[in-house]
């Protein structure tokens, strides 16, 4: 059973300073946790049991998991078609999509309603652009658990409505997400609910940090050279960093891949402060992709950090490129993603033309979010035909000679 030892925070400014244990409430940055790492901590066996394969590098004492639904041991995709389009020989996908509520989110929600299960707290909250909330939503109500989400007015209305399918009690923020946040947060604090906001609760940092582990044992137990992560409040990039670092600190490998990040060119604070230097300025979002419209990202020290110390890179991306890129997941890799979820494709596309990365390399790219919430960024490639019932119909209309 793997142990908790200590705790990081990653300050503001970039620098990691060590906590007691246990960890302060408001530490003042994002915390990361510590283990008393070694090999018998990494996995053995047939990989099963979802995330939960991975419990004696998470925060779980012993006993049997309370939480209903399978997350986690999402597949790693080889698409020979895109593999062929792209030139990247050694491309992957992984297909985040395949979770409860179709994102990477699913991964964070599941430990944070384990712990709730398990410490028999009765309400949840967080604050979303709308994945986060669509996520706990449903885990809650599968979990038997109250969620209170709040989100921007201008949350996507397909994710609102699986919200309040699943029962949730949602409020709109009009002052939009950073405000949501802080009234989330508030909320906890006064009603004692628990706080799943990403970022601040570090159990959804250990959550989602899984996806490293599963990249590395279906890679064979080696590191890609490469992995290629969206960028919104952090940490989904921060998580992913954190378990490759994990896996080395376990003697799994010898050292971490390059982790590249990739933002909407309508919101882009990470890029630019990694290039100029110094702390991120605030950005006006104005992207189709809502999971990474974020102005003011929550994890920034630490996602500037991860990317530095993996020798990686960041890119920018504009959202006609990301309406390519879910026709061609769609079209070359049988993948459904939403913008967000196809922003780390289009953004391995950049990276390539830029000179980051090789034909030649093993890169991952993570599709976190399923295009079928946004059917509105589902761009039709064709026209259906409206055929009587007759052979010389179907003949007239695919052009078959008769
Ligand atoms: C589909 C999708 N991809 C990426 C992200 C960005 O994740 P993070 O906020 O952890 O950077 C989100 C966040 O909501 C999302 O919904």
């Amino acid at each position: 059973m793997g142990r908790v030892v200590g705790a990081n925070v990653c300050l503001g400014t970039g620098t990691t300073q060590r906590l007691g244990w246990p960890a302060p409430e408001e530490a003042g940055g994002q915390v990361e946790l510590l283990y008393d790492y070694g090999p018998s901590l990494l996995p053995q066996g047939p990989m099963t049991g979802g995330m939960w394969r991975y419990r004696d590098l998470l925060p779980l004492g012993e006993g049997e998991i309370l939480y209903p639904l399978p997350v986690g041991g999402t597949p790693l995709l080889a698409p020979p078609v895109l593999r062929r389009e792209t030139g990247l020989e050694y491309l992957f996908l992984k297909d985040e999509t395949r979770g409860p509520t179709g994102s990477n989110k699913d991964r964070a929600t599941a430990l944070v309603l384990e712990h709730a299960l398990r410490t028999g707290a009765s309400t949840v909250t967080c604050a979303s652009m709308g994945n986060v909330a669509t996520s706990l939503a449903v885990g809650a109500a599968a979990a038997g658990l109250q969620a209170v989400v709040f989100v921007p007015v201008g949350v996507n209305p397909a994710k609102l409505r699986l919200m309040l399918l699943a029962g949730a009690k949602v409020l709109k923020v009009r002052e939009g997400y950073e405000a949501a946040f802080r009234l989330s947060r508030a909320a906890a604090r006064e009603y004692g609910w628990i706080d799943r906001n990403t970022g601040v609760n570090p159990m959804t940092l250990e959550g989602k940090k899984t996806v490293a582990y599963e990249i590395w044992e279906q890679l064979g137990r080696r590191m890609p050279d490469a992995v290629v992560a969206p960028v919104g409040d952090g940490p989904t990039l921060s998580a992913l960093a954190k378990g490759f670092r994990e896996i080395v600190e376990c003697g799994g490998a010898q050292s971490v891949p390059r982790i590249i990040g990739v933002q909407a060119e309508g919101c882009q604070p990470l890029k630019l402060a990694f290039e100029r230097g110094g702390i991120p300025e605030h950005a006006e979002p104005d992207t189709i992709a809502d999971g990474i419209a974020v102005g003011a990202p929550v994890s920034a020290a630490s996602v500037l950090r991860d990317v530095r110390e993996s020798g990686g890179a960041f890119v920018a991306v504009p959202d006609a490129q990301f309406l390519a890129a879910i026709k061609r997941l769609a079209q070359g890799a049988g993948i459904l993603a939403e913008p967000a979820g196809a922003a780390a494709f289009a953004g391995t596309l950049a990276a390539l033309s830029q000179g980051l990365l090789e034909p030649t390399q093993t890169v991952v790219a993570l599709v976190t979010g399923s295009g079928l919430k946004t059917p509105e960024y589902l761009r039709p490639a064709g026209r259906a035909h409206t055929v009587s019932d007759q052979l010389a119909e179907v003949e007239g209309a695919l052009g078959l000679p008769t």
